[in-house]
């Protein structure tokens, strides 16, 4: 099974970031912790990440065709974004929505997610760890 995990803008700056909130483990560290976890679930990943609305639009448009289900953490895009949300409609591929942070409990804006619309679950507030739980759900739930 191939996954496309795409994270949104700044998740680059992990580690820098209010460490408070995101932690300071890094964004390579994230990496590293995703393509490990694919390998102990026996799923191929593509992991990315961008600062710019359109190119997380051509990832998740690329997605067809190549991947089986995307993982996605849209960032901040999650709460403006109807782009990135007719992407994944568009596609039409199985979709989880992760956050490294417990969005339910921030600002009222970080409540409402656009890109939830299109996808079959969403996982917040377990770190590093949301990104294994994404992915093992797609596994345990992939279509026949
Ligand atoms: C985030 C939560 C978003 O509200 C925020 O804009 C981010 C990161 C998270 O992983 O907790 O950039 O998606």
């Amino acid at each position: 099974m191939k996954i496309l995990v795409l994270n949104g803008p700044n998740l680059n700056m992990l580690g820098l970031r209010e460490p408070g909130i995101y932690g300071s483990q890094t964004y390579d560290d994230l990496v590293a912790f995703v393509q490990q976890s694919a390998q102990a679930l026996g799923m191929q990943v593509d992991i990315r990440q961008s600062n710019h609305e359109g190119e997380l639009v051509t990832c998740i448009q690329q997605a067809r065709g190549t991947a089986d289900a995307i993982v996605i953490n849209p960032a901040a895009y999650t709460h403006t974004s109807v782009a990135i949300l007719d992407a994944l409609l568009a596609v039409n591929l199985p979709a989880v929505e992760v956050h490294l942070s417990d969005v339910h409990s921030r600002e009222d804006f970080r409540r409402m997610s656009y890109c939830a619309r299109a996808c079959q679950h969403v996982i917040a507030g377990q770190g590093f760890d949301g990104y294994r739980t994404a992915m093992a759900w797609l596994k345990k739930n992939r279509p026949e």
